[in-house]
């Protein structure tokens, strides 16, 4: 099994780029956590709703959009590119890598396990691998900052591994369940050694000598579960299996087999998916190519959906079918969208979208859509606010665990925008007469970036604009939002634009 010695922080040669200092954090050094100890959440040194420099932002209706445009790399590839490099023998080259705050901290906490990181130029990443049993113990606290994806992948990495791992992040992730990954991670023989109340960061891991593979039903329709389940699973002599009910992003797998890993998938049941991962392969380097994140290109889609006479292309949308639920859905409500160059890119198909203005009606969207659309349904309530006719979004209770309890935060939203909707059990509803809504309102954030950035959609085309309480947190995922939009002839104004 490979073994080489983990860099140092200031190690000549490699940089991981700036890491700004990432707004929304909590204090992560300095309290000593010992045993079974862990900070109250209500410790008031712990920022729970906002964080010391909210920069809030504007939007109102302005000309037409126009032009073409192009977002950046996928989230979710980026960091499993990141992480697969991590456990690689040799090098992985990455090209069109999310430079956001999300992907930046998982950047970082692979090199504390030991990785060799370089940032080559835009989007470049060139990763030295440790190899699967090659991990180091880190230093210091791995801070993962806003990134519930980057935090929970890296449990199962760090978990499985004979070494003693703390996790923590901003005031946002210590808020989000735990649990669904340390429950699994016990039964392959990690030691969760201590953890926040209810079973949060920051938490400590210790991982076994040898890693137990299993076979584990998710209990919920969750990538980052399966995922993190899958990378414990590489570090584990025999088949580790991931059964789930609801086919979720298949990334990790496509990803794992790229690498060189042995990966069986069947279908379970009507809707699910069996998943075989064959313990300690021997991954190889490899060159990664990170096509753009279909949720980030989601809210130029619906800003020009939204303002009259809008003409965007959105160029290279990676249209993935467990990504892709809000153009199905949109489509369903008459949108005006045209696939107009298919191909192939980094092993996704990828296509140019071409979006016009168009008038909306209002559908009903199924329980089963939810995971290939999971990170949609903001965007798409502000969507559904021009929708005629009221739109039902079924089924969303994974909602209230994401960056905030984003039911509650779209309800709010709505409601600040003038918006008649409803929450019945899991589903939202949003009723709408087919004109634009008054608008007007500040939206409370949470530390959530689609938050942000669906509610400054949505002041693009309302009839009084919309303002967001901060703007900082699209940094996580989409750092380039508002130049973008705003080469597409949006208007923003306020501290943060
Ligand atoms: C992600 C999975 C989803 C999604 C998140 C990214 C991933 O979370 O919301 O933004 O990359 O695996 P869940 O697995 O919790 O549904």
């Amino acid at each position: 099994m490979a073994h080489r010695p983990a860099s140092g922080p200031g190690e000549a040669g490699q940089d991981l780029g700036a890491i700004p200092p990432r707004p929304g954090a909590g204090p992560v050094t300095p309290r000593a956590r010992r045993g079974n100890d862990p900070p109250p959440l209500s410790d008031p040194s712990v920022p729970m709703s906002s964080h010391a420099h909210p920069v809030p932002v504007a939007s109102r209706p302005g000309a037409p959009l126009r032009g073409r445009l192009r977002v950046p790399g996928d989230k979710s590839i980026s960091h499993r590119s990141l992480i697969l490099g991590l456990l690689a023998i040799g090098e992985t080259r990455i090209e069109g890598l999310l430079e956001g705050d999300d992907v930046l901290r998982t950047a970082a906490a692979c090199r504390a396990l030991g990785a060799g990181i370089e940032r080559e130029g835009e989007g470049r990443w060139r990763v030295r691998g440790a190899g699967i049993g090659g991990l180091g113990q880190p230093a210091d606290v791995l801070d993962f900052g806003n990134a519930g994806t980057g935090s929970r992948l890296m449990m199962g990495v760090a978990g499985s591994h004979p070494i003693r791992a703390t996790f923590d992040g901003d005031a946002s992730l210590r808020k989000r369940p735990m649990r669904r990954i340390l429950d699994p991670l016990a039964r392959m023989g990690t030691t969760v050694v201590s953890e926040a109340e209810g079973g949060r960061v920051p938490l400590t891991l210790l991982g076994p000598r040898e890693t137990v593979p299993i076979a584990y039903e998710t209990p919920a329709a969750s990538a980052q579960i399966k995922s993190a389940v899958l990378l414990a699973g590489l570090n584990a002599p025999g088949v580790t299996t991931v059964i789930e009910r609801e086919a979720t992003r298949d990334h990790t797998e496509r990803m794992l087999r790229h690498f060189g890993a042995r990966v069986e998938v069947e279908a379970h049941g009507a809707d699910g998916r069996r998943i075989a991962l064959h313990g300690q392969p021997t991954l190889r380097g490899s060159e990664v190519i990170v096509p753009s994140d279909p949720s980030s290109a989601a809210f130029p889609i619906v800003a020009a959906l939204l303002v009259p006479g809008s003409d965007v292309v959105v160029e290279g949308v990676m249209m993935n079918p467990l990504r892709a639920g809000l153009i199905t859905t949109l489509l369903e409500m008459g949108a005006a969208i045209e696939r107009v160059a298919e191909r192939e890119e980094g092993g996704e198909t990828v296509a140019d979208l071409r979006v016009r203005a168009s008038r909306l009606a209002g559908v009903d969207v199924p329980a089963a859509r939810a995971p290939a659309m999971i990170d949609e349904y903001p965007v798409l309530a502000v969507a559904a606010a021009f929708a005629e006719g009221t739109t039902r979004m079924r089924g969303l209770h994974e909602l209230r665990v994401k960056e905030s309890d984003r039911l509650a935060a779209v309800a709010a939203g709505l409601a600040e925008a003038g918006v008649r909707h409803a929450i019945e059990g899991d589903d939202l509803l949003v009723h709408g007469d087919g004109t634009a809504p008054p608008g007007g309102g500040t939206v409370a954030t949470h530390l959530d970036h689609r938050i942000a950035m669906a509610f400054l959609v949505m002041g693009l085309a309302a009839r009084d604009g919309m303002a967001v309480d901060d703007g900082a947190m699209i940094a996580t995922s989409f750092p380039t939002f508002l130049p973008l939009m705003r080469g597409l002839g949006a208007v923003f104004s306020g501290e943060g634009a």
